[in-house]
């Protein structure tokens, strides 16, 4: 090799080994920078908050500091500030502060946000208290103690842990001003607050940053909405929507945190949660209300149309088909209005098939035995009231879900299916137990009167099936079908 050569050879790895030095320190310093150009306003009242927590909390800071609320020179104390008078307010380095933000603290400047979402279901997530799951987490699963007058001396841990961490607990103030540990930290969607107002925005809006992309990210809202009773994120995950969001993320993210988002124009495929419950569309604004645009509620043992409990109690409220009329809206930004009818068809027809063939024949016969006392009074004593409340909490709730965000799995494997297994394989025969062991005895009416009903359900259209009465046509319509299916692979 001549001299030359040499010296090519060494300064061409030498300039190799720099470029390689440029794109390391180009990637890490791409890890390391924050997305949004900090220029924070501090103004002169937080002066002293920012630069004394910037040592004692500097996560809290440095949140803040990225944040639009920064930019915009709105600091600690424009949301921290209590008035004299504040049952939650106390004396904090010279000046009245109180931890918690409440909705009302938030509607200063969030009007219109705070109302809507006020007016909705999800800031009344905190009144659970008389509902048939509560006596799990104060009962069944957990302890509650109460004094002589009648008195919560204790709050079941599984609740405060559990139930309240969603749903949102009751704060409680303690004499010194400081919050009770029992109830806070809480950032549950209808919290309580000492103020009286229901509910925390910081339930979606992580502070400090209080980024739009995080609040319209799927994982945001499936901090509670996932799980065996309700597992929306995993039915979107499963959805080709779901599919089309992942695949497509890391383009979207950086258009996320812009304040329009809208679909079929920012963004061409895999709405989000927030797309199809809350976003603005074309022709609809952002809402906070997260009822503004379903049809069913798909909670209850039997469906309904979600305005009929505020028809019934005589009550005006947006009607379902105009909430549906809305969702169709945001459907149609990607897709045409003759796939989006047909599939609202395919939905509904779920939603009734579960409803008429096990939603209310599982709710009257469970009624009838409870009520005719062929069941104690007593929640959760007797197995036959596990089976039911799984039908439809969990299994039936799962069918539904799947149906309604395109999930077929959750529709079949993780519901329907599950749901036929527990009514023909549990409900059926604990039923028949019940009835068996109260033949004779004061409560042998009774046993009678469930026999019939039972009786009657099973010989009805859907599940005559399971006595080995299917007629003669189907029958042969069956057989044939199942020749035809085991020819399948012998080709
Ligand atoms: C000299 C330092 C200092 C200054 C100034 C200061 N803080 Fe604090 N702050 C602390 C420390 C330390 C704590 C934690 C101990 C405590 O609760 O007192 C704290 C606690 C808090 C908490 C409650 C946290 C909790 O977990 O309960 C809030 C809210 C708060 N500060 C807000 C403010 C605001 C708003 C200002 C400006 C008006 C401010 N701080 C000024 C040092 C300071
Ligand atoms: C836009 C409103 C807003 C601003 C501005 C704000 N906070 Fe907060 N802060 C909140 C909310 C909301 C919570 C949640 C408390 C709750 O309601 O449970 C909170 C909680 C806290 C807590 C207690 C929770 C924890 O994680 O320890 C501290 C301490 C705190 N803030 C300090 C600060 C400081 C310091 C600043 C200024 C740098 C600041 N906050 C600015 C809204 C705000
Ligand atoms: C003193 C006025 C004020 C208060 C109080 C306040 N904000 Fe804001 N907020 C603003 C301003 C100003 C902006 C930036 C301009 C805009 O986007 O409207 C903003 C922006 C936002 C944004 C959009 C953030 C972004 O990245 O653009 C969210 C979300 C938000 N606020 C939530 C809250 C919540 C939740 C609370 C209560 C915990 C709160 N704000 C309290 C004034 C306020
Ligand atoms: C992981 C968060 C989470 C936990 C934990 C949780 N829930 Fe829920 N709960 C929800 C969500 C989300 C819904 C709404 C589901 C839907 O709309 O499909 C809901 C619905 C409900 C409903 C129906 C409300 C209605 O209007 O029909 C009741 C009642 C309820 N939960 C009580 C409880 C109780 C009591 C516990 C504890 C034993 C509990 N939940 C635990 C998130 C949670
Ligand atoms: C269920 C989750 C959720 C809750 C609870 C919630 N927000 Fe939001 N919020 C969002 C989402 C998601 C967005 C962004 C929506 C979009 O534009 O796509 C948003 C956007 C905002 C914005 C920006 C509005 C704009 O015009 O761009 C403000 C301000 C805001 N929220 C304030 C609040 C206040 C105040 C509360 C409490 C009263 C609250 N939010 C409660 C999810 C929530
Ligand atoms: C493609 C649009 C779309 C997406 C994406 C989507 N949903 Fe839905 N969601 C729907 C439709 C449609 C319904 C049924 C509406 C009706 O009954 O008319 C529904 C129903 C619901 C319900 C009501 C359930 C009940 O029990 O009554 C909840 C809660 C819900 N969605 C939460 C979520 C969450 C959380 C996500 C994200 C993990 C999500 N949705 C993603 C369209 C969507
Ligand atoms: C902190 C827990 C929590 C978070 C986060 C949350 N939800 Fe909910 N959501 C609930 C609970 C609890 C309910 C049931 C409220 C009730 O009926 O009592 C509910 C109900 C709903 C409903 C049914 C509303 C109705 O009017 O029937 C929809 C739709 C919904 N949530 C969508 C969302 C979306 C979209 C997000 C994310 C942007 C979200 N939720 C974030 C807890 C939460
Ligand atoms: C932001 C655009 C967008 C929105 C909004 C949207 N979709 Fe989709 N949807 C898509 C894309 C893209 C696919 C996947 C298409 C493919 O198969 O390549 C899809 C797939 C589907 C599928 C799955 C069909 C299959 O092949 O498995 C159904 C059903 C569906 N959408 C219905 C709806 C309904 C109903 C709504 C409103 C509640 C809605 N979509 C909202 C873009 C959207």
């Amino acid at each position: 090799m001549t001299l030359e050569r040499k010296q090519t050879l060494i300064i061409g790895l030498a300039a190799l080994f720099m470029i390689s030095l440029l794109i390391v320190a180009w990637v890490e310093g791409g890890r390391s920078r924050i997305v949004r150009a900090p220029d924070a306003v501090v103004t002169s009242e937080n002066a002293d908050c920012v630069a004394c927590h910037r040592v004692k909390s500097p996560g809290i800071v440095g949140q803040w500091e990225i944040s639009e609320h920064a930019r915009s020179g709105i600091g600690c104390l424009q949301c921290h500030q209590a008035q004299p008078g504040d049952i939650d307010g106390y004396e904090h380095e010279g000046s009245l502060v109180s931890t918690i933000v409440t909705p009302p603290d938030c509607a200063e400047c969030h009007a219109q946000e705070t109302a809507e979402f006020d007016a909705s279901h999800h800031s009344r997530g905190g009144e659970i208290l008389g509902s048939l799951d509560n006596v799990l987490a104060e009962v069944v699963e957990g302890f509650v103690r109460f004094d002589d007058a009648g008195n919560k001396v204790e709050t079941s841990a599984a609740a405060v842990s559990g139930c309240l961490q969603c749903h949102g607990s009751e704060v409680k103030v303690l004499e010194d001003g400081r919050l009770d540990p029992a109830t806070w930290p809480n950032t549950g969607i209808g919290r309580i607050n000492p103020d009286g107002s229901r509910g925390s925005c910081t339930a979606c809006h992580l502070r400090h940053d209080f980024s739009r992309a995080q609040a319209r990210a799927p994982e945001n809202c499936g901090r509670c909405h996932l799980g065996p009773d309700h597992p929306q994120l995993e039915v979107y995950q499963a959805s080709k929507h779901g599919i089309a969001f992942e695949a497509n993320r890391d383009r979207f993210e950086p258009m996320m945190e812009e304040k329009e988002w809208i679909p079929g124009h920012h963004f061409e495929q895999g709405p989000t949660c927030t797309s199809c419950h809350m976003s603005a569309t074309r022709d609809l604004p952002l809402t906070h209300d997260v009822g503004e645009r379903i049809s069913w509620t798909l909670r209850p043992p039997v469906s309904e149309k979600i305005d009929a409990a505020a028809i019934q109690q005589g009550e005006q409220v947006k009607s379902w088909e105009d909430r549906r009329r809305d969702m169709r809206n945001v459907c149609e930004s990607c897709h045409g209005p003759e796939w989006v009818g047909n599939w609202y068809k395919q939905y509904d027809d779920l939603v009734e098939l579960y409803n008429d063939k096990f939603g209310r024949p599982s709710t009257e016969l469970f009624r009838m035995a409870r009520s005719s006392g062929l069941l104690t009074s007593v929640e959760f004593d007797e197995e036959l009231e596990f089976t039911y409340f799984f039908l439809w909490h969990h299994e039936g709730r799962r069918a539904r879900h799947g149906a309604a965000m395109m999930a077929p799995d959750y529709t079949q494997w993780h519901g329907m299916y599950e749901v036929a297994h527990r009514f023909y394989m549990e409900l059926v025969p604990q039923l028949r137990e019940l009835i068996e062991h109260n033949r004779t005895g004061p409560r042998a009416a009774a046993a009678r009167r469930l026999e019939a009903r039972l009786n009657s359900i099973l010989e009805s259209e859907m599940h005559r099936w399971f006595l080995g009465r299917t007629s003669d046509a189907e029958k042969a319509a069956r057989e044939a079908a199942r020749e035809a299916f085991s020819q399948r692979y012998s080709r």
